[in-house]
């Protein structure tokens, strides 16, 4: 079995990297279906890949067998040679066929073999296709089949294996047919969905994947049969689907129909050149109703895969940019269907939260759903907890972190006692020290944007100094103290709160927000993005020391201890454990099985996906002793107008 490797990643939204024996899959990624006969292509195989750039295709294993010259074709050529594709090609096995037609006269081990002798780069186990609809016997049923003909199939095949996940709207049976599949499979591909994306019962179809979400193999990709609307293709990937294969492309043309990541158009509406597409360039869009079928066809055809490798783009971009969250729900502003399945991946948050990164860029609200997403779910809970035993909290107008902004806030009483206040944010009050943590400091929503003018509003109200107060006590001093221990806390547990005592925070000229922590003028701890203090080599060592084991750490094999300590990055297959609350992007302490530090990194998987990966990246690291990581580097670039 081949191992899937995770190049990038936003939540749950991978950026991978798949080897086939035709050549890598970089995923997300769709694989148009392609028709086996090459009559009936609409688009050949070979420009999917060169103009469309789309890595692979998938074709019916179970149509190329039952129909005699084509079979004879693919079993003398291989199905490259039918196809005259040398990219990854993946064959489904004819469970859908089933499904539609009541019956296919071919076995699972039959078309499981004939899969194998056209050289098929990932078969697919002739699974029972469960309806939505099923009752829970006959969920079970095709659970229960899917997963004996898997084993059989897997004990058979040697190559790469998709095994479906089936178990219609029971979530139990999802799970469990999840975790059936996991150890047999080296794709995992969820199945019986296609008349809930017919249907838009986008909603059932989150819940569907959500379910099988606990029980889906971190280190396997995943699959989403039937998926090949770019509406869909977002909100997909936020449920962390890898692969999509549909002929929706071309079924759409068939019936005069645009496909928009916006949505479908059909034809006779359109009026206007609304498509500026390399092929809507070449026939007119306006025109294209007046041309003969075939030629109309071909070129609706052509746009809609050209939509479709687009919106894909489009997507891995995002989650290249940390932005996974706004695309969905931009696009789920175009069908309501979209946006109530969008409700129901905010209600599933929870599986969600694990794979969620400390920290984004930044934090733009595009819908009334933006304040449920699973990175404000954490925050917020994380609020709760770091109240729990503080308080009371005073609520006042909120401030900038800045010495300017925190000069006029009374930070204690006459008698020593701190004076704690909470400013409002978009997700409600949260404590002042903690205002520049991810989300809440980088949030952009449009109550900025909403603000009346300086000088219109009301005054914000001077704070009344009681006659107590000392007036030449240092609250610039005093707050930035807090807000040390504050965000040392909120990162690395309370043990690490007392580190802030000896330290002096330096803050940004230009911006006035914390930049380092120093102990005799050397920095143990830098800022970055969402206030995270990121360690140096020196920090590392004073964490070490206050977090007891295994608190902010990650445990790597013995093996792999001197590259780590020599600065190498940990790759997955050398963790041997740790902090299981760590987060992607977070820092931690790497460490060998007797806790001696080896370095500081960032982490690229999140733990419970560490160890499983079998190739790639679990943790960047970013200081050790030969290279301290003392370099102060000015905020970097918000790069979002
Ligand atoms: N194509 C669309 N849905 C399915 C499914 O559930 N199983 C298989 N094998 N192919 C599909
Ligand atoms: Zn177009």
């Amino acid at each position: 079995m081949t191992g899937f490797e995770l190049v990038e990643r936003d939540g749950l939204g991978r950026l991978g990297r798949w080897a086939t024996p035709h050549g890598e899959i970089r995923t997300p990624a769709l694989l148009p279906v392609v028709h086996p006969d090459p009559e009936r292509q609409t688009i050949p195989p070979r420009e999917i890949r060169r103009e469309f750039r789309l890595d692979g295709v998938i074709t019916s294993s179970y149509i190329t067998w039952r129909t005699p010259p084509i079979r004879e074709r693919a079993e003398r050529d291989g199905i490259h040679g039918l196809l005259d594709f040398d990219g990854p090609v993946m064959t489904d096995s004819g469970a859908f066929q089933q499904h539609a037609y009541g019956s296919v006269e071919v076995g699972p081990e039959e078309i499981l073999d004939f899969q194998g002798r056209i050289g098929s780069d990932i078969a697919t186990v002739l699974d029972i296709f469960v309806e939505p609809s099923a009752g829970p016997a006959a969920a079970a049923e095709g659970v229960r089949r899917t997963l004996e003909r898997a084993r059989a199939a897997r004990a058979r095949r040697s190559g790469l294996l998709a095994v479906p996940v089936q178990g219609g709207a029971y979530p139990e049976l999802r799970l469990e047919s999840a975790e059936g599949a996991s150890p047999l499979a080296d794709l995992l591909a969820i199945g019986g969905v296609v008349p809930l994306l017919e249907q838009y019962r986008f909603a059932d179809l989150a819940r569907a994947v959500l379910a099988a979400r606990p029980g889906l193999a971190p280190e396997r990709p995943v699959h989403l049969f039937g998926a090949g609307h770019p509406m869909v293709f977002a909100f997909a990937a936020l449920l962390g689907v890898d692969l999509f294969d549909s002929s929706s492309y071309h079924k759409f043309a068939r019936r005069g129909a645009l496909m928009f990541p916006e949505g479908t158009v059909p034809l006779e509406r359109i009026r206007e050149p609304v498509c500026g597409c390399r092929l809507c360039g070449e026939l007119p869009i306006e025109e294209m109703a007046g041309r003969p079928p075939a030629e109309r066809e071909r070129a609706l055809a052509r746009h809609n895969l050209f939509m479709c490798a687009l919106e894909m783009a489009r997507v891995r971009q995002a989650i290249r940019d940390g932005q996974l969250w706004e695309l969905a729900e931009r696009r789920a502003g175009g069908h309501p269907a979209l946006l109530a399945g969008l409700r129901a991946v905010v209600r599933g948050a929870r599986h969600l939260v694990a794979a969620e990164p400390v920290a984004r860029p930044a934090f733009r609200a595009a819908s009334p759903l933006s304040s449920l997403r699973p990175g404000v779910i954490r925050f917020l809970a994380r609020v709760g907890r770091y109240r729990a035993g503080r308080g009371p909290y005073r609520l006042r107008d909120r401030v900038p972190l800045t010495p300017d902004g925190l000069r006029g806030v009374p930070a204690q009483a006459a008698d020593g006692s701190p004076y704690r206040w909470e400013c409002p944010t978009p997700v409600g009050p949260v404590p002042l020290e903690l205002l520049e943590v991810y989300p809440v400091g980088c949030w952009v929503g449009p109550e900025e944007f909403d603000a009346p003018a300086a000088g219109t509003g009301p005054a914000e109200p001077e704070p009344p100094l009681t006659p107590e107060e000392d007036p030449n006590v240092d609250r610039v001093h005093a707050w930035t103290a807090r807000q040390l221990a504050g965000l040392l806390e909120w990162q690395y547990g309370t043990d690490a709160a007392s580190l802030a005592g000896p330290l002096r925070a330096e803050r940004s000229r230009s911006t006035g927000r914390l930049r380092s922590a120093s102990l005799g003028g050397s920095p143990h701890f830098l800022f970055g993005p969402g206030a995270v203090p990121r360690p140096t080599w020196l920090g590392a060592q004073a964490l070490h020391r206050a977090v007891p084991y295994p608190g902010s750490r990650i445990v790597v094999d013995p093996d792999a201890a001197p590259f780590v300590a020599g600065g190498k990055s940990l790759f997955s297959k050398f963790v041997r454990g740790g902090d299981s609350s760590l987060a992607p992007e977070g820092p931690a302490l790497l460490v060998d099985p007797d806790d001696h530090l080896l370095a500081v990194g960032r982490l690229l998987l999140a733990p419970f996906e560490m160890g499983r990966m079998e190739r790639g990246i679990a943790v960047r690291v970013t200081a050790h002793a030969r290279n301290p990581g003392t370099e102060v580097a000015e905020e970097a670039p918000p790069g979002y107008g």
